[in-house]
């Protein structure tokens, strides 16, 4: 096993330098729909892993892109991720109160303002996407507002997002799962691992390794996540525990039991670092996530 530390360290990092590039964007107004900012920053500012940023920014550094363009796309798709776990704690959808250590944002707000603050952070991600200073070519920026497009929609995180929400209409078996679980999380995943070989122009086969590294990834902290709810803490969660087994949420511990669900969620990490074969010592961070993705206790 890896030491963790340079990754804390680095993830820490990644935090700070979004929340430099998000203050600016998403600022008060000082007009009458301030509510809604602050919900926004209210959301964006209360901490989190910033796990796809980080991999945006770890792919990036393989592909020598320029970090300031790349903290912008990590931005960027923290904002959807954002977008997403406001919605997810609805009362409509998980009925959440608890996110990150503090009340969800329709708590603290109400619902009509969460739904805004949602809709208008995804909107933020797609124009941060499309200006000049993210990058200076066009078909990439084009390339990354379509892709992002795709995993954040119905092909991805809204349409995983609909099936887990019906998944107890179903018919479920571990393929159901999986499939379930790649688009609702593995498909953000899956856009910030290969952000940084789009912006650098990686070739096919760079870009095909970081494909299956994400893929697995992206399946392996969402099996934690779902190990975290049966076994994790609130208080270092920051979110309640429990809750899935309460909604008859289907998710792989739910199929195979923890301790299946544990080793299914290894053998995944292990095969998303087999994927970076092909990487020197630069790719040892995106190795350490998927130690990460399965060891960590919030
Ligand atoms: C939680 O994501 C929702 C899932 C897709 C499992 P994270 O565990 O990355 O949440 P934060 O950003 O660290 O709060
Ligand atoms: C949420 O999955 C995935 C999203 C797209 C937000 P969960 O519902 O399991 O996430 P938590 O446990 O509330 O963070
Ligand atoms: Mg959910
Ligand atoms: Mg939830
Ligand atoms: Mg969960």
């Amino acid at each position: 096993m890896e030491d963790n530390g340079p990754l804390k360290e680095a993830l820490a990092a990644t935090s700070g330098a979004i929340e430099r590039v998000l203050d600016p964007i998403i600022a008060l107004t000082g007009g009458p729909e301030d509510r809604v900012v602050e919900a926004m920053r209210y959301s964006v500012f209360s901490g989190g892993k910033r796990l796809r940023p980080f991999l945006v920014l770890a792919s990036a550094e393989l592909f020598d892109v320029d970090r300031t363009q790349a903290l912008r796309v990590a931005a960027a798709v923290e904002c959807v991720h954002c977008y997403s776990l406001i919605h997810d704690d609805l009362p409509a959808m998980d009925d959440d109160d608890l996110r990150r250590g503090q009340p969800t944002v329709h708590m603290a707000f109400d619902e009509a303002t969460a739904i805004l603050a949602g809709d208008a952070l995804m909107s933020v991600a797609f124009e941060i996407l499309a200006k000049e200073e993210t990058h200076p070519d066009p078909n990439v920026r084009l390339e990354l507002i379509r892709e992002l497009a795709r995993a954040s929609g119905h092909h991805g995180m809204v349409g995983g997002q609909m099936i887990d929400l019906t998944a107890n209409e179903h018919d479920m078996d571990e393929m159901f799962v999986h499939r379930l679980q790649q688009m609702k999380t593995g498909a953000l995943i899956s856009f910030s691992a290969e952000a940084g070989a789009v912006m650098g122009h990686a070739g096919k086969q760079a870009r095909s390794s970081l494909h299956g590294y994400a893929r697995d990834l992206g399946l392996a902290f969402q099996i934690a996540d779902d190990l975290l709810d049966v076994e994790g803490c609130e208080n270092e969660l920051g979110k309640a525990v429990g809750k899935d087994a309460d909604a008859g949420k289907a998710t792989l511990v739910s199929l195979m039991g923890v301790d299946r669900a544990r080793q299914q969620a290894q053998i995944l990490s292990d095969q998303a670092i087999e994927h970076l074969a092909g990487f020197d010592d630069k790719a040892s961070l995106l190795r350490a996530v998927a130690h990460f993705a399965i060891n960590r206790r919030t």
